[in-house]
């Protein structure tokens, strides 16, 4: 675990301010007088509220942090090309001031030159995660050294891609658990990387606000659907082993390798199914997200179940059937965001996730199942990919060093 709660110090005095305005705030609407004299006698017992503001993740290990730091509420995808003629030394040099502005920021201290130095104060564990297009190979003459399956993903019926959410040759995730540290990390990190490169795109997403359910809850996307429940297990071996590359060219071993599609979700489709069709479609029930075959949202499913008229309970097309690995360690991690875009002016929401799916290898892992669910996934019907990019995550970094070196150094 990679967070480190950094609760800032409450003073006594302050305490005590506070609740000498509680006991006055008491006194001067008379009946609650009472109240507030048991509130003083608890003095410095009181639970404080968590500082989520001050928490802190680090950046420096051997992973990058960002992907297996449990997700945070906010995140931007930032998609930016390499101006021409940015080669290997100018790319060594842009990596070097983004991982030092990472490190700053992500401790809560302002990136060197930041103009608004005070905005910094709050990191709400502020992630920056790096990764490298195709491209950026091309343009740094080290083609040879791309992993051999980091390439545009083949063209899929299902798809709908449009050119504007599509490719770049570097990605930089930035998440935290606040809208406006995402912000100012965002414009720094852009303004620091326009000499070398421009943006492309920039995808905006969230989940549930810190704090809003228990930490271990699995989340729920715009569909309503309880979406996260079969993931490896951050912190685990498991995990390790799906996500973290132990082979391939060597400077990326420790690092991973990131499909981000957006996929948009047709909800006014959607509204016009009824609950059952709506079930079938994932195999899982909305309600607790339990599969069809159980009734807690951890059962394991059934696939071989069926019903009186020798149906399967689970239907042949349904989403966790047709995107299930047998072997754990082949599985994909999927960290995906909600997006929710101004709607059109008739009303039609422009909806989706940010499906961002991290694993060793793109073409052993994640085609697979983006194959089967392309051939034959009810859902399908209600989600449509319009963005598709794929980026090598290169491993972390120590202090002192940056992200890419050991590629581009
Ligand atoms: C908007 C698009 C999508 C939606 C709304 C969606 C929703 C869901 C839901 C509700 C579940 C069941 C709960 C869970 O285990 O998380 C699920 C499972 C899963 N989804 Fe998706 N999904 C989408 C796209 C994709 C894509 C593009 C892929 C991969 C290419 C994918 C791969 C998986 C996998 C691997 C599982 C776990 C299957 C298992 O039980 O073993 N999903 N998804």
């Amino acid at each position: 675990m990679d967070t480190s709660p950094t609760t800032p110090a409450v003073g006594r005095r302050r305490l005590l301010a506070a609740g000498g305005a509680l006991a006055l705030g008491g006194a001067l609407a008379g009946a609650a007088a009472g109240t507030a004299a048991r509130g003083d006698a608890r003095g410095d017992a009181r639970p404080q509220p968590p500082a989520f503001g001050r928490q802190t993740v680090a950046f420096h290990g051997p992973h990058q942090a960002g992907i297996e730091t449990p997700a945070q509420a906010h995140a931007a995808f930032l998609g930016l090309d390499l101006h021409d003629g940015t080669d290997r030394a100018a790319l060594g040099r842009m990596m070097r001031l983004l991982t030092d502005d990472a490190v700053r920021l992500t401790r809560g201290e302002p990136a060197l030159a930041d103009t608004e130095a005070e905005l910094a104060a709050l990191p709400a564990r502020l992630t920056v995660t790096f990764g490298f297009g195709p491209g950026l190979f091309r343009a740094a003459g080290l083609d040879d050294r791309r992993p051999a399956s980091l390439e545009p993903l083949p063209p899929f019926a299902i798809d709908r891609l449009q050119d504007r959410w599509c490719g770049g040759d570097l990605l930089i995730q930035i998440c935290a658990d606040d809208p406006l540290t995402v912000a100012h990390a965002q414009r720094m990190l852009i303004k620091d990387a326009r000499s070398f490169a421009r943006l492309r795109w920039a995808q905006r997403g969230f989940r549930n606000g810190r704090g809003m359910q228990g930490d271990a809850t699995t989340q729920r996307n715009l569909m309503g659907q309880v979406d996260g429940t079969v993931n490896p297990p951050p912190d685990s071996e498991v995990f390790a082993r799906a996500v973290w590359t132990d082979a391939g060219p060597e400077w990326l071993r420790g690092g991973t390798t990131l499909v981000l599609r957006r996929i948009r979700m047709e909800l006014e489709t959607w509204d016009l199914a009824d609950t059952r069709a709506k079930e079938f479609s994932v195999g899982r029930t909305l309600g607790t997200g339990a599969p069809l075959t159980g009734t807690a949202e951890h059962d394991e499913p059934d696939f071989d179940a069926q019903d009186a008229l020798g149906l399967p309970v689970i239907p042949e097309f349904a989403h966790i059937r047709r995107a299930r690995v047998a072997d754990p360690a082949q599985r994909i991690f999927r960290r995906p965001y909600n997006y929710d875009d101004a709607p059109a002016a008739d009303g039609t929401p422009d909806t989706g996730l940010l499906f961002a799916s991290f694993q060793r290898d793109i073409a052993e892992q994640f085609l697979p199942v983006q194959r089967a669910l392309a051939a034959a996934d009810q859902l399908n019907q209600w989600t449509t990919p319009i963005g598709s990019a794929v980026f090598a995550v290169p491993p972390g970094c120590a202090p002192g060093g940056w992200i890419g070196e050991r590629l581009l150094g």
